[in-house]
This record gives structure tokens, C-alpha cells and sequence, in this order.
């Protein structure tokens, strides 16, 4: 953060320069040359999924339950500060899909994932403390960070365009001899915006080495798990989580957990934070923790959205899977057709698994900026992110992704070469 002057009607520290939302402004801008310029404009900016229409997908079997919600209800109050006991029920067993979680647990309904994320920002760490994030990663973190008058140190998420987890490890030693304590952000599966997902075998791995670390202090770990329903293999994309069993006691997980992305609502404002730990007393404290912060922050969850949530997957669990189903074998046919054509022609990417994204790695600061502003020209809408240019194929139709990667290619070799 830059140096200020000081804002008599503020407090210390809080930086008031104007703010603009990327995403946002380059969507509109993305927007109007669509008017003008039809064909050619790619719009890959904003992190909703689309259906082929290019319009907002909204599942027939949540808003068919919402619609029935009862209008006191959505009036009401929800009936628990921490979220209505059934919802918390239903969304837990919802995560735990395969029962693979064995852990004492609570489960805080917060507004989206960014809720469940800024409950543990704000409670975690002192001001001046560090958080470890990925190297590439969703820019609201950074925000988190600044609100909190946190440090934040980042990890290499690949290393010669392979997934690694090995300066994650390294950075939380570092992290651990300095503070005696640490809490890294793991934003698994299908990364945003590489749509890397860790698997199995290196979850195992990283939770050995935090039980190893955390006999030096506490370990938090913040499993920012968003996209968590659009992997290639919903069923089985929480596998993972059986590794959690093996904590120790000085080790505790959260997730944090977006409806928005699942159940398409990302207006609702409805997400969760789900507590793991060996300890039930420690989880009991976290509970009552954050339930406190939240109570003095946006004081409790949407019911009436709570409400849908439990309907659709208690009573309407087919339909829902049906169309979730469907969108993930659109977004898979997107992906398919940018990762080969990108193959193809020699465009670089992350190694891309799942998800709504897929990120061209680029580290160099000017040429990611020049480019950036290359791609706007020819009409391509991206974001560019810290290490790279995020195309969002969520919100891609089929036929935009078609010589897209070539397009983004030849642009990529005149910025270099200019
Ligand atoms: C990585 C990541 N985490 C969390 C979120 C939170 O989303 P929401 O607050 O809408 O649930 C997002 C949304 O874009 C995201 O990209």
C-alpha cells in the first residue's frame, strides 16, 4: 500500500484512493465492443458461468426451489447467527459427499466464499503477522490482507510449468521459523486462475508435512474451495479430504465454501466455513469465535436462500446433478478446444486440470501489461492477473473458444517482439 495522507474521517491506515474493479471495468468496456464489433470481440473477463447463449446460467432446479420459498421467509431472520442448523447439516453432508471426513467439525454459513475467507482473515493472525498466499491468486486476498494490516508472502504454485508444492513447503518453514505460526490459503481444486487441482497424492503429502511443521507452532490451513463442483469429476474431487483425518493436533482446516459457483447464485451472497480439527474443544472455540465476528459484521446468513439450498438438495438433488452435470461437460468441451489448439500452436499455459479458468503464465511485468493491451485491441477481454492472462472459459461459448488460442498466440509473439 503507498503512503498516504492522512483522512481526518478515517481511521489510520486505510487507503482511500480510488478503487476500481478490474473485472468489472474491463467486462463493460468488453461489453460495448461486443455492440460494435460482434464477431471478433471475446469477452473471457467475468468469472460467472455461461451458457452457449452467452447469458448468465441460472439452474432451473434452484430458482424453480426459490421461487417456492415462502416470502416470510425470505423476510426472516435466519434462525441460527451461525446459519440454520438444516442448511449447516445439508452443506456439510454436501462436502463430506463421500463421507471421507471423520473430523469434529463446525460449519458457519457466511455471505459466499468470501465471507467464509474474511472470517478467517480477521481472526487468525495480528496485525503485522504473515499469510502465506499462492503466487497467482484471486485478487480479493490481497484485499483481506490490506484490511487486516496483514503480510503476505506467496508460493510458487508451479515450477517449470509443473504443479509444485515444493516452495509452498519451503515457504511455510520460512513462515513457521519467523512467527512461530502459520496460515497459508490453498485455493483447491480447479485453482482460480490456472485450474490447477492438487490431487490426492500431493494433499497426502502436504498434510504430513504440516503435522510435521506444527509440532513448531500452529498451522492454519485455508482450503479456499470455490470452484469445488466444476472439476472434471464431482464425485470424487473431495477424495482428497480423507487426508484431513490425519491432522494433528496442532494442525486446523478450514473451508471455505462458495454457493455462488454451485448452485449459481452468486448474488445470494451464500457460502460456508467449514472447522476442522482433532480437538472438539478447539473447533467449539472457533465456532463461537467467528460466530461473534460475524455477528458484528453482517450479522447473519440470506435465509430464504438458506432455505433453497436445503430444498434442492434434500428434494430436487437429481434435476440440481443433472444440470450441474451438464455445465461441467460444457466447460470441459471449452477447455478442451483452448488446451489443444494451445497445444497446437504453441501457446503457454499453466497446467490447466479443471475449472473455469485457464491461465497463460507470463512473468515479466511490462510484457504482461503490454500484452494485456494488446489483446484488448484485437478485441480479446482477459484479466490479467499478477503472473498471467486469465482466460475465463466459463463464461465462453464454444464458438469463441474456437481460434482463440491462435489469435492470442500470433498477439503474444508481436508484444514480444516489439
Ligand atoms: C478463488 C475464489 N475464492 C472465493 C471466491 C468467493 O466467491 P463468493 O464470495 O461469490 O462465494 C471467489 C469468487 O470469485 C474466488 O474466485
Amino acid at each position: 500500500m503507498t503512503q498516504m495522507i492522512k483522512e481526518p474521517f478515517l481511521a489510520d491506515n486505510i487507503d482511500y484512493s480510488t478503487y476500481s474493479d478490474v473485472v468489472f471495468q474491463i467486462n463493460s468496456l468488453a461489453k460495448a465492443d461486443a455492440l460494435v464489433n460482434p464477431e471478433k470481440t471475446v469477452n473471457a473477463t467475468i468469472g460467472t458461468l455461461c451458457g452457449e447463449d452467452g447469458k448468465i446460467l441460472a439452474f432451473r432446479s434452484v430458482y424453480d426451489s426459490f421461487r417456492k420459498v415462502p416470502d416470510t421467509v425470505k423476510a426472516s431472520y435466519a434462525s441460527d447467527l451461525g446459519g440454520n442448523p438444516d442448511f449447516r447439516e445439508e452443506i456439510f453432508k454436501w462436502i463430506n459427499r463421500n463421507n471421507n471426513i471423520e473430523l469434529p467439525h463446525a460449519v458457519i454459513a457466511a455471505p459466499g466464499g468470501t465471507g467464509a475467507l474474511f472470517l478467517m482473515f480477521t481472526s487468525c493472525l495480528n496485525k503485522g503477522e504473515t499469510v502465506l498466499l499462492p503466487d497467482i491468486y484471486w485478487g480479493s486476498y490481497n484485499l483481506m490482507v490490506n484490511k487486516h494490516q496483514l503480510k503476505s508472502e506467496k508460493y510458487r504454485i508451479a515450477e517449470n510449468n509443473q504443479v509444485s508444492i515444493r516452495d509452498l513447503m519451503a515457504k511455510s518453514e520460512s513462515i513457521m521459523e519467523r512467527l512461530g505460526k502459520l496460515m497459508v490459503i490453498i485455493n483447491d481444486p480447479c485453482h482460480n486462475p490456472t485450474g490447477i487441482s492438487l490431487g490426492y497424492e500431493k494433499w497426502s503429502q502436504l498434510i504430513d508435512f504440516f503435522n510435521k511443521l506444527s509440532e513448531k507452532g500452529p498451522v492454519i490451513v485455508v482450503n479456499d474451495t470455490a470452484y469445488l463442483d466444476f472439476a472434471h469429476n464431482p464425485d470424487h474431487i473431495t477424495d482428497y479430504m480423507a487426508n484431513f483425518n490425519k491432522i494433528s493436533d496442532n494442525v486446523l482446516l478450514s473451508l471455505a465454501y462458495s454457493c455462488s459457483k454451485a448452485f449459481t447464485c452468486y448474488g445470494a451472497r451464500l457460502g460456508a466455513n467449514i472447522i476442522l480439527a482433532k480437538d472438539p474443544q478447539r473447533v467449539a472455540n472457533m465456532d463461537n469465535a467467528l460466530r461473534r465476528v460475524l455477528r458484528g459484521t453482517w450479522s447473519n446468513g440470506n435465509n430464504g436462500f438458506m432455505h433453497c439450498v436445503v430444498d434442492v438438495l434434500r428434494n430436487h438433488k437429481e434435476e440440481y446433478l443433472r444440470e450441474r452435470d451438464a455445465s461441467v461437460a460444457m466447460l470441459q468441451r471449452r477447455a478442451d478446444i483452448v488446451v489443444k489448439e494451445a497445444e497446437q500452436c504453441g501457446l503457454p499455459l499453466y497446467p490447466y486440470h479443471e475449472g473455469f479458468f485457464i491461465t497463460i503464465p507470463i512473468e515479466d511485468t511490462d510484457l504482461l501489461s503490454r500484452y494485456h493491451s494488446a489483446l484488448m485491441k484485437d478485441h480479446i477481454y482477459t484479466v490479467k492477473f499478477q503472473k498471467g492472462i486469465r482466460i475465463a472459459i466459463c463464461g465462453l461459448p464454444e464458438k469463441k473458444c474456437y481460434g482463440l488460442a491462435a489469435r492470442m498466440k500470433a498477439i503474444l509473439e508481436e508484444t514480444v517482439n516489439d
